[in-house]
């Protein structure tokens, strides 16, 4: 039988070589970071971005982070202030995207922004693609490598799944630290918190001393019809449950819950960043297994189980 998972490369000197000289020519690379793998190219080519969202099968209107390597890369393409460099002197690298006023000669196609006059910016932290950065001449456009709608990838084999062979190469960069999408923070006008993630609404304020919330207008409903799922494994799922319908995929969090074959217990020890870690990989694997509902107990709302609960909320809609 053929290897189905062949195009997912041990990451080395010569494999290095190989992705950056790839990614110069306009190719597309499944990569680790520190979040979740997300599928990388060119920011500055027009074909390379529109090939994120053909195979993605992403709507033109949702734009893409850009990542970078350093702050005079990123200059030249955003318009930088005094918040963001005091949100940057503190977390980056790290799992936080900032949404910035765009530069009007930045080089970034203006597919990945989708024609909007601001940009997402991130310093992904993980030594793999901090190594691809500094060798390449731009910055990467880099979705989460799934189809949109759908869950983001935390291992090598989760993006190997969700492309097969449309993908040439993707580097074994191991399981994600935090396995939750970086925390989105809009800085071109008062701060919001556009997308919850590891990096807290608490801890940014606490470097600029107001209190942030989360905006509003992010979770309010415009029209229930038109709502697109997001995050979600497609399978009907129940939020906030006390126990589990029969035959159902339960979804735990600490000791108070009876162990069954159904369960799937996000942490043990009550611990919100190891339940982070655990979510996309306990969607997927309850996917695998072909459960026809999932329900969800009810998990803390505080800390990163403030990103836990926003993704339980898309992914149940
Ligand atoms: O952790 C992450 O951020 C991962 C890894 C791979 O870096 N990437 C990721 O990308 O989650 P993606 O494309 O799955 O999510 C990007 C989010 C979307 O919600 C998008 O709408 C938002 O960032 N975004 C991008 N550009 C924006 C802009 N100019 N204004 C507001 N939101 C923006
Ligand atoms: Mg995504």
């Amino acid at each position: 039988m053929k290897n189905i998972y062949s195009n997912i490369l041990k990451f080395n000197n010569s494999n290095l070589k190989k992705i950056v000289k790839y990614l110069k020519k306009g190719g597309l690379v499944g990569i680790p970071t520190e979040t979740v793998y997300g599928l990388a190219g060119n920011a500055y080519s027009d074909t390379t971005v529109k090939k994120i969202y053909q195979i993605k099968k992403r709507p033109s209107k949702n734009p893409l982070i850009i990542h970078y390597y350093s702050l005079a890369e990123l200059e030249k393409d955003a318009i930088l202030n005094k918040i963001f460099f005091k949100l940057y002197k503190k977390f980056c690298p790290g799992p936080i995207t900032f949404v910035l006023r765009k530069k009007h000669f930045s080089n970034i196609s203006v597919h990945a922004s989708s024609k909007l006059k601001t940009i997402a910016v991130r310093f992904p932290d993980h030594f793999i693609i901090k190594k691809i950065l500094k060798k390449i001449p731009f910055p990467l456009a880099i979705p989460s490598a799934n189809k949109s709608g759908g869950v983001s990838p935390t291992s090598p084999i989760d993006v190997a799944d969700e492309f097969k062979k449309k993908l040439k190469f993707i580097i074994n960069g191991g399981s994600c630290k935090i396995g939750l999408e970086s925390t989105v923070v809009d800085l071109t006008g008062k701060l919001k918190i556009l997308r919850p993630g590891y990096i807290s609404g608490k801890k940014i304020g606490q470097v600029i001393h107001v209190k942030v919330k989360l905006n509003k207008n992010s979770k309010k409903i415009k029209s229930p019809g038109m709502l697109k799922k997001h995050y979600s494994p497609d399978i009907p799922m129940k939020l906030n449950q006390k126990k589990s319908g029969k035959d159902n995929a339960f979804i735990t969090f600490g000791k108070n819950y009876k162990k069954t074959r159904h369960t799937f217990n996000l942490s043990k020890k009550s611990n919100l960043n190891e339940a982070a870690k655990n979510l996309y990989k306990t969607f997927r694997k309850i996917k695998k297994m072909k459960y026809k509902k999932i329900s969800v107990v009810k998990i803390p709302n505080r800390g990163i189980g403030i990103a836990i609960n926003d993704r339980l909320k898309h992914a149940a809609r």
